[in-house]
């Protein structure tokens, strides 16, 4: 069995950092998103990968390599435009030959990973499984109507009127059958090759589509709130160490990673949150559900359930919450008259001060 992983796309939603990174490597706890999924699919069992590839290809390279760190070794494949899912399959049909596939998007994030899924499959003479899940947004999502019995008895991709509350997550696994479905669709209104259609294809002739419930999932780690949420589930899984320093005046407490090189001083940390390696704390508060990423520097600052990337710095900030802060970015307090907000910001930014 093979994996195709899909990285390209712009990431809109989550401008500026997608200005200038791929989606995908937004970190959830100091990770990037698509690290997670690769890992899940080696705990699969699976280490023949292709990695489908758009305009952000070289930072993807970048990251992942020949995936030798991970356990699985890595084929790229270069898609010209965003031209669909489905589209990416027929770019992938020489990578994967004839063998199944889970397809999987690398910006989905499913805890509890796949090896579940992919193990029933396995066993099955299924052509295609997808995974659903209950969303409150179903709009957003391919939107699967069941029938009593389980069935699949419609499938459609963002519908204005959802038929269901079940969205379609982005993790599928198909038999070779889907390379015939995905040359016989046309491309959607928005000019798309679109796999819910080339699922429906494989329903409407007959093929052997199953469908499997499952919970944790984030779509898109696209938006702000999703990205926070799934963080704030990593991190109550985080597996507790302090490995950087922490002065006799700081009170570290729960579950809190402080990586190596890391230092606090004089700080209250209260987990769950991630210190990233070489980060400095001094002065401040570390609330729960906060990633601060490698190299950071926080003085007198209070920031909870917020995501900081790699070195930045927060100085004399009180209270940040709910944020998400890019790579070297530095936020300050003002000093001196007039008391005012000074921003410099990129394209696409947001940002909410206290009138
Ligand atoms: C794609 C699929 C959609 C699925 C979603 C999961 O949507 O087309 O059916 O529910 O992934 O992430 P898109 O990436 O276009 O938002």
């Amino acid at each position: 069995m093979k994996a195709l992983v899909l990285a390209g796309g712009k990431g809109t939603r989550l401008r500026p950092l997608t200005h200038t990174s791929a989606k995908q490597l937004v970190p959830v706890a100091n990770k990037p998103v698509l690290h997670y999924g690769l890992e899940a699919i080696r705990d699969a069992g699976i280490t023949s990968v292709g990695i489908i590839v758009g305009d952000t290809g070289n930072e993807i390279r970048e990251a992942i390599g020949d995936g030798s760190r991970f356990g699985i070794d890595v084929t790229y494949i270069a898609q010209e435009a965003p031209l669909g899912l489905a589209h990416c399959v027929l770019i992938a049909r020489d990578f994967l030959a004839d063998e199944p596939f889970v397809m999987y998007l690398g910006d989905n994030f499913l805890i509890g990973g796949i090896t579940g899924p992919v193990k029933v499959f396995r066993q099955s003479d299924y052509d295609a499984q997808i995974l659903l899940t209950k969303v409150t947004e179903p709009r957003f999502y391919g939107v699967a109507e069941l029938g009593p019995g389980g069935e699949i008895l419609s499938l459609e991709e963002k519908p204005d009127r959802p038929r269901s509350d079940l969205a379609i997550v982005g993790v599928y696994t198909f038999s070779p059958a889907i390379h015939e479905a995905v040359r016989a669709i046309a491309p959607s209104a928005r000019g798309e090759l679109e796999i819910t259609d080339a699922i429906k294809w494989l329903i409407d002739h007959g093929f052997r589509v199953h469908s499997h419930l499952v919970s944790g999932y984030w779509k898109d780690t696209g938006r702000l709130q999703d990205l926070l949420e799934c963080n704030r589930i990593v991190l109550e899984g985080l597996e507790p160490r302090i490995l950087g320093s922490v002065d006799g005046l700081s009170e570290v407490t729960g579950r809190v990673a402080l990586e190596p090189g890391a230092i606090v001083e004089n700080s209250v940390i209260r987990g769950p949150a991630i210190i990233g390696a070489c980060a400095k704390i001094n002065g401040s508060y570390i609330g729960p559900y906060t990633s601060i990423g490698a190299g950071c520097v926080v003085e007198n600052t209070e920031v909870e359930y917020a995501i900081v990337l790699e070195d930045s710095t927060l100085r004399g900030v009180s209270r940040l919450t709910y944020s998400l802060i890019g790579r070297n970015v530095e936020v300050t307090r003002s000093e001196g008259l007039p008391n005012t907000h000074q921003l410099m910001i990129g394209d696409h930014s947001r940002v909410q001060v206290q009138a």
